[in-house]
């Protein structure tokens, strides 16, 4: 008797164990799927870091004066896009100039659209228009304008939105800060390349 239950029970249970057996692995198998489907599309999409720098820097107008600075400050920056599959909108972008931690002055820049491997140069104009100095940050010009060159550091924040295909992302915050960007006084001085540090 014992025998023929077993050989009864034995059946169904093995039958209903392998349908159970045949969801969890259909559903595991799909998870699968989706989790390389994912890890595929991310590997080739995969955006590469920007690469900024500041190409050239001069300045005209200068007039420092009772602790007030007038002139303006001329820059090329230069916005790389390394990525073959990813283009980028900037829709805003601010930029502005400190020296020893004052802002000196503050502009914004044509918003445009950045294809793939791109390179753009963007002019950039910022006038201290009349700006109060600290006692200290006078002092520090007046010696750095005889030495023949000004210390500047550059900040640059822009909204954009990424496209990669027809997908376009919602808006991100990009921030570029580059410095020491050493202008010189003399329009005929070498400038040094800067590289700027980006961070999204
Ligand atoms: C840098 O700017 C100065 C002054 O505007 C200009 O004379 C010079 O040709 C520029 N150099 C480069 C490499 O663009
Ligand atoms: C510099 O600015 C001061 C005060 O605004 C003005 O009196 C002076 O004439 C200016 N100097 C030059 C060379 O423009
Ligand atoms: C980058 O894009 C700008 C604007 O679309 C274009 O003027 C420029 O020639 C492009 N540069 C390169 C290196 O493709
Ligand atoms: C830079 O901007 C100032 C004031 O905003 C202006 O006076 C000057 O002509 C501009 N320079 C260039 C080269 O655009």
């Amino acid at each position: 008797m014992p025998t023929t239950t077993q050989s009864q029970n034995a059946p169904t249970t093995r039958r209903r164990l392998s349908i159970g057996a045949i969801i969890a692995i259909i559903l595991l198998f799909l998870i699968v799927l989706a989790g390389l489907a994912i890890l595929i599309a991310w590997l080739t999409i995969r955006p590469k870091r920007l690469v900024y720098s500041i190409e050239n820097a001069s300045i005209r107008n200068y007039n420092l004066t009772n602790g007030h600075l007038k002139s303006d400050f001329m820059f090329t920056i230069r916005a790389y896009n390394p990525n073959s599959r990813v283009s980028i909108y900037y829709d805003k972008i601010e930029a502005k100039a400190y020296y020893d931690e004052e802002m000196i002055g503050f502009n914004s820049i044509q918003p445009f659209y950045q294809r793939t491997r791109n390179v753009t140069h963007m002019g950039l104009n910022l006038s201290a228009k009349d700006v109060a100095l600290s006692e200290v940050a006078t002092r520090d010009l007046r010696m750095e304008r005889v030495r023949g060159r000004i210390d500047l550091e550059i900040k640059v924040k822009a909204k954009v939105r990424f496209k990669v295909g027809k997908l376009k992302s919602r808006h991100r915050t990009l921030r570029v800060t580059c410095g020491p960007v050493k202008v010189p006084m003399s329009m005929y001085k070498n400038f040094d390349n800067t590289p700027c540090d980006v961070d999204l």
